[in-house]
């Protein structure tokens, strides 16, 4: 495994060091095609993302985006859509061009078509250079949840109780929040030439030691990160155990 973990005292330092990488990237290869991930994680990355821009450090003109996953269910100007965070969190702060970026569209009559058709995107775009990935309770990545098995391509999946448990802070109430979703497989994931893997709080401690130090199953989606060549973990230090420092020698 060629990993490299990067612990910070702070969310900001974590945040600040996560848009850089990006920006640098960006800075190097103006073309770069991104995977970005929405929950609570990336808002930060996503706010120095939007600074650095207005600052003139950084432009995506040239630049393409794939987002990970959408709920179904919800209609595209839901303010709990991923399309609507994009759009509050990054997309109206930035150059990037609407028609650069891409998120699975939930909406569309036929949903497998669409997932066919998002992952011949992705291929036209030829590979994602750099993806972007939280990690969920349950050590889901997407919405690709625990399970005997896992798809490559892009699929609808149905969440699991403790994902839309996590998800209801949210939404008003429990019922509200969606039970289907549609999401990039691991395949398509772990393709990416570069992955960047963003952790914090204490409360992800556990899951981050198992995913990155236990054994490769799909029983935890985020432990096949183990065979990615190339995986950067940002994560603060209180969600870094002695074991995860010890086994991931840092
Ligand atoms: C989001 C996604 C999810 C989240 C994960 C962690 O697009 O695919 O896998 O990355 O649920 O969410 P937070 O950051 O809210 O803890």
């Amino acid at each position: 495994m060629e990993m490299r973990m990067m612990i910070f005292k702070s969310y900001e330092e974590l945040s600040e060091a996560g848009a850089t990488i990006i920006v640098d990237l960006l800075n190097q290869k103006p073309k770069a095609v991104f995977g970005l991930a929405t929950g609570g994680t990336p808002v930060g990355i996503y706010e120095q993302l939007s600074k650095m821009y207005s600052e003139h450090k950084v432009s995506f003109k040239e630049a393409t985006s794939f987002n990970l996953d959408e709920y179904v269910g919800i209609p595209q100007q839901h303010p709990e859509s991923y399309y609507s965070y994009m759009q509050q969190h990054l997309f109206q702060h930035i150059d990037l061009p609407a028609e650069q970026a891409f998120i699975p569209n939930s909406n569309a009559e036929q949903l497998k078509e669409e997932c066919e058709r998002y992952d011949l995107l992705i291929q036209q775009n030829g590979q994602v250079d750099l993806q972007i990935l939280g990690i969920g309770h349950n050590g889901h990545i997407g919405f690709n949840e625990p399970a005997q098995g896992l798809l490559s391509g892009t699929h609808i999946v149905e969440l699991s109780d403790d994902t839309r448990r996590a998800n209801a802070r949210f939404f008003d109430t429990m019922d509200q929040v969606p039970k289907f979703a549609i999401t990039m497989g691991v395949g398509t994931i772990l393709k990416a030439r570069q992955i960047l893997l963003i952790v914090k709080g204490a409360d992800k401690a556990d899951i981050i030691e198992r995913a990155l130090t236990g054994p490769i199953t799909t029983e935890l989606p985020a432990s096949l990160l183990q065979t990615h060549p190339h995986l950067t973990v940002l994560i603060t230090e209180d969600a870094v155990t002695p074991a995860t420092k010890e086994r991931t020698r840092v």
